[in-house]
């Protein structure tokens, strides 16, 4: 893996007019410099995946969801499919974000389930993994992020190599706390190995590391081996920031 990819979740963030502003700051920052050494996307509310593509037309910036069904259509109120997120010009969707394995209960199953339905529907799945603290000082790390990256490995089989993997400590997001690059690259070192042993060309599957990225720390963990880029949350709602982060990648 020679280029990186970093990604902006703006999980429930966002106005039509606070987007239009970040988004003006992200094309004024004209990431297409790094454009050679780093692809860069935002996913953004189910809503605003129109207007968003729309702006972000012709530049080096793409797209993604945040989430989405594991069915292909029919009466699932409140869902939304991939060929819905993808008709609306996106490329990625994230699945299995530790928010929505927490809050809405999601089990590895259902967000396999929602991973090999993002790529019979056309979109590149981001696929979430990462521990709890409890299960980290319980050593539980590799048991945790192994179980929930085989729920995937075993739906999607040969198609394993066409995801994007993201390692998310859940104590590391939203608060501050990083992964130290370290710790981040460890734990990356264990899922090169175990999408390799699974299938063979999963090896070169992109692993991002997420959980605090700043400006300040990002250059860092991007450096390690095994780390092929970030999932970038409360950095990504800040131009500035966020364009920092692309650029030391
Ligand atoms: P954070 O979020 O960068 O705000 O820690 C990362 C994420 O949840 O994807």
């Amino acid at each position: 893996m020679s280029k990186k990819l970093v990604v902006g979740n703006w999980k429930m963030h966002g106005s039509r007019a606070a987007n239009a502003e970040l988004l003006k700051g992200l094309l004024e920052a004209d990431l297409s410099a790094s454009a050679p050494r780093s692809n860069v996307a935002v996913c953004v509310p189910f809503p605003y995946l129109g207007e968003v593509v729309a702006t972000l037309q012709g530049s080096a910036i793409t797209v993604g969801s945040q989430d989405v069904s594991a069915q292909a259509q029919g009466a699932y109120t409140g869902e939304v499919s991939g060929a819905m997120v993808r008709e609306f010009g996106a490329r990625y969707a994230i699945v299995g974000h530790s928010e929505r394995r927490s809050y809405h209960s999601e089990s590895d199953q259902l967000v396999a389930d929602k991973a090999k339905a993002a790529l019979a529907q056309g979109l590149v799945p981001i696929v979430c993994v990462g521990e709890t603290l409890a299960e980290r000082e319980a050593d539980q790390t590799e048991a945790v992020v192994g179980r929930q990256l085989k729920a995937v490995a075993d739906t999607l089989g040969a198609d394993l190599s066409k995801v994007v993997v993201a390692y998310e400590p859940v104590w590391a997001i939203g608060t501050g706390k990083t992964a130290s690059p370290a710790q981040a690259q460890a734990v990356h070192a264990f899922l090169r190995a175990q999408l390799k042993a699974a299938q063979a060309q999963a090896v070169n599957v992109p692993l991002l590391y997420g959980g605090s990225v700043k400006p300040d720390n990002a250059a860092e963990l991007f450096s390690q081996t095994d780390i092929d880029g970030g999932l970038i949350g409360g950095a990504s709602l800040k131009a500035s920031d966020f364009a920092a982060i692309a650029r030391a990648a």
